[in-house]
């Protein structure tokens, strides 16, 4: 199961506030002892939620089809097929795995923006958000495929194209695929472009939701610009989380 780790920011300024914020959120402040208590009471929420389903599915009861049940029937399988309550999520990560990515990129956003309005600056030092930018991009390209009309005959990697057929890329694909992502290419993994889309695809044309070339989108970095202020905002002010019917498909 994937775990999440923060990323530790790269610039000195950056590493100056992390080690500011991290002594800070251990000290008695009111704003503190508030955050515990609330962490505190949604855990405990969430938990009677998971006993309660956990009851009911044992008991041969409901017939729920969420995230929930989905993620807890498996980790009831791992266990027993491993005769072993170490292996398999915990409760606590089940709760967690929802909610890392996003407590990671609400931090983020906290540190650098705060309360303030957003601004470019502050936007060009979002890593954590441009990684599941691109890591969205990735599992979801709203561009699935891009098509290209063949002008003259030629050998392309093999393949013989005569003029005027018209192929098609299809970035979706090549964005899925395991031999070129590695087995965990079908999960949502953002910490993949931790070192930046080079390194994430070793320098080969496998990740391309703006298209590539002469004729790559002119407007990708407004439309990631445009993304980035829009969920910061959000993130300032409001949170996410899985409505009960919700089923990943
Ligand atoms: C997430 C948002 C966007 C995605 C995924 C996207 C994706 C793409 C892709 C895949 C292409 C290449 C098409 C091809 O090679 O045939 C393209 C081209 C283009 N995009 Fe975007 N685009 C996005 C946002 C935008 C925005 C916001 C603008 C304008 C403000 C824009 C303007 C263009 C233009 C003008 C082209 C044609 C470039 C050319 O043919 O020279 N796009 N886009």
């Amino acid at each position: 199961m994937m775990r999440v780790g923060c990323l530790a920011s790269s610039s000195k300024f950056n590493q100056q506030r992390d080690i500011k914020n991290r002594i800070w959120k251990y000290l008695p402040t009111k704003r503190n002892r508030r955050i515990k208590a609330i962490d505190r009471e949604v855990n405990r929420s969430v938990r009677s939620i998971i006993d309660n389903r956990l009851k009911a599915m044992k008991a041969g009861e409901g017939n729920y089809h969420d995230l929930l049940v989905i993620i807890l029937e498996s980790n009831i399988k791992e266990v027993e097929q491993r005769q072993n309550k170490t292996y398999g999520m915990t409760i606590n990560e089940v709760i967690e795995e929802h909610q890392e990515w996003q407590s990671c990129v609400r931090e983020e956003v906290l540190n650098i923006f705060r309360d303030k309005d957003i601004n470019v600056d502050g936007l060009n030092h979002l890593k954590v958000v441009t990684m599941i930018f691109y890591e969205v991009l990735r599992l979801y390209p709203p561009v699935a495929g891009v098509p290209r009309r063949v002008e003259k005959d030629m050998t392309l990697g093999g393949f013989s194209l005569p003029s005027r057929i018209q192929i098609g890329l299809p970035i979706m694909l090549i964005h899925y695929d395991e031999q070129l992502w590695g087995n965990d290419a079908k999960k949502f993994n953002p910490g993949r472009f931790s070192e930046g889309i080079s390194k994430a695809t070793k320098n080969q044309v496998i990740y391309f939701p703006f298209g590539w070339g002469p004729r790559i989108c002119i407007g990708q970095n407004f439309a990631l610009l445009e993304a980035k202020t829009v969920l910061a905002k959000i993130l300032q002010r409001f949170s996410f989380e899985f409505s009960p019917s919700y089923v990943h498909v």
